[in-house]
């Protein structure tokens, strides 16, 4: 049996550094899940730093690598969460490091509390999650209750999402269900064109796979 050809928004293809005129920004009230997808060195981070420098006042930024260098450092959650409670303009990074996991055994241990740190406690803000893959357990594990919570019940405290991976193919499926926005660098393995194809549509998996670096597509969904 045939399968159902559901229409697919067309994807835009733009440079990484016009992604802050692209994306919504600094609207609390506004539902925003980013998923940012990509082979290495592609251009996510420069990306997904032009957008944070110049329209977003509020931001938590966890990442497992020294990146987002402009981005204040924070000793860890704690003192992030605590430095934004004030309500003000304030942007934090929070790296873990993947050997010490933040005082946990695992990656997806550290995530599941932040997760459950996030949902209670960061309100009005973008939190940005890169290499999302290493902090929810990858797919087709299910996605952990802290995570389920963060992505239903933050949208009304005004916690928008930001996250990335270089390999889709690990994303929980959860991401792809809720995201407002895909914005897809190059992906040539089968596996990730695959996962892009089943939640875009065949065009953006075609127009991905061919992409120049720096360059992304943006579907809006
Ligand atoms: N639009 C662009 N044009 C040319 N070079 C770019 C562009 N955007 C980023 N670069 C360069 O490409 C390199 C990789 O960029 P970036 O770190 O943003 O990639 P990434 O996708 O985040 O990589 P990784 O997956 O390793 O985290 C950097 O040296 C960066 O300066
Ligand atoms: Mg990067």
């Amino acid at each position: 049996m045939a399968r159902l050809s559901i229409p697919r928004p067309a994807p835009r293809i733009i440079e990484n550094v016009e992604l802050p005129f692209v994306l919504p920004h600094s609207r609390y009230d506004v539902e925003q899940l980013d998923v940012i997808i990509g082979k290495k060195g592609q251009g996510k981070t420069t990306g997904q730093e032009h957008y944070i420098e110049t329209r977003e006042p509020r931001l938590l930024v966890v990442t497992p690598r020294p990146d987002f260098q402009r981005v204040e450092l924070a000793d860890d959650l704690d003192d992030a969460l605590n430095d934004l409670s004030f309500g003000e303009p304030c942007r934090r990074r929070v790296v873990v490091n993947r050997r010490t996991c933040g005082g946990f055994e695992t990656m997806h241990e550290y995530g599941q509390y932040l997760f459950g740190r996030c949902c209670d406690e960061l309100r009005n803000a973008l939190l940005v999650l890169s290499e999302v893959h290493l902090l929810a357990a990858p797919a087709p594990n299910p996605p952990s209750p802290e995570l389920v919570d963060l992505i239903s019940q933050g949208r009304h405290y005004g916690v928008r999402m930001m996250v990335d991976s270089q390999h889709p193919r690990f994303l929980q499926s959860i991401f792809f269900l809720e995201m407002t926005h895909l914005v897809a660098f190059k992906v040539t393995d089968e596996k990730d064109l695959d996962v892009v194809e089943s939640y875009a549509g065949a065009e953006t998996a075609q127009t991905v796979a061919q992409l120049d670096k720096g360059k992304c597509a943006v579907v809006t969904l």
